[in-house]
């Protein structure tokens, strides 16, 4: 594992999406035992989409699902598309199949975006009110999760803050309904960047030799203006988990 060091966020490369997952699952459960030390529980909202399922397989097993404070962790999401829970493209679905069914968490601690509901501005309002309330911040105050996990698409989307989108202007909401012609559901309920930006700690887990152009862009400045490219906690670490195939095209770096 290659480990490079920049001001601005750390990059690790694994050597495959195997060794990627792994080293993913366990900085999860590093981030949840800290969270729950400091401050008595984990708040974290998971990605969507395929690559962190291997993560999530491993959170779900033997020795790392052994070593998660499952008690006190709090699951939420960073984006979902407008699907009910059992539909194949939903990101809970993936979630429950892949982790949350396999782990003692109380069902009370997952926070599920209703993406399937006939009004998706009171789905978005009710989860940004769901999400102040279980983290115990008054309206008007931006919540801070514990941890992030984001997922990067080819065109530099992430969560479902996708390229040109108006919600990547937004400054005030936490939860917005977006509408994504480009993607596979275009019904999309997304965490905005003064979300994203308030977290303790957003990975990225990015995989595959077809990442590897946008990882490049993204990982250079803000310039691109590429929603990944965006996401910079103000107060928090941002930690970038790539696959050799995904960072193939990033220079050499300074490596420890
Ligand atoms: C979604 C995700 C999205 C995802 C990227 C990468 O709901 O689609 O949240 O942001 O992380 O599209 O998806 P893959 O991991 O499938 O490449």
């Amino acid at each position: 594992m290659i480990v490079t060091m920049d001001a601005r966020f750390e990059v690790r490369i694994a050597d495959d999406a195997a060794a990627l997952a792994a080293i993913a699952a366990r900085e999860v459960v590093d981030v949840a035992r800290a969270a729950v030390a400091a401050r008595g529980r984990f708040a974290v909202a998971l990605a969507g989409g395929s690559t962190p399922r291997a993560t999530y397989r491993l959170l779900a097993e033997p020795p790392l699902a052994t070593q998660m404070p499952w008690d006190r962790t709090l699951v939420f999401f960073g984006d979902e598309r407008g699907v009910p829970p059992d539909h194949p493209q939903s990101n809970y679905g993936m979630a429950r199949t892949a982790l949350l069914q396999h782990v003692p968490i109380p069902p009370d601690h997952v926070f599920r975006i209703a993406g399937e509901s006939a009004d998706p501005d009171a789905v978005a309002a009710d989860y940004a009110k769901t999400l102040a309330e279980a983290l115990g911040v008054r309206r008007g105050e931006v919540p801070r999760l514990d941890l992030i996990l984001l997922g990067l698409g080819i065109d530099g989307h992430t969560a479902s803050l996708f390229p040109g989108s108006p919600v990547l202007k937004e400054t005030f909401r936490t939860v917005a309904a977006v509408h994504a012609a480009a993607a596979s559901v275009p019904q999309r309920f997304t965490l905005t960047y003064p979300v994203l930006n308030a977290a303790a700690c957003v990975i990225y887990i990015v995989s595959g030799a077809e990442k590897a152009k946008i990882v490049k862009a993204a990982l250079g400045d803000r310039s691109t203006g590429l929603p990944a490219a965006m996401v910079r906690p103000s107060d928090g670490r941002l930690l970038w988990i790539l696959d050799r195939a995904a960072a193939a095209a990033l220079p050499a770096r300074r490596t420890s």
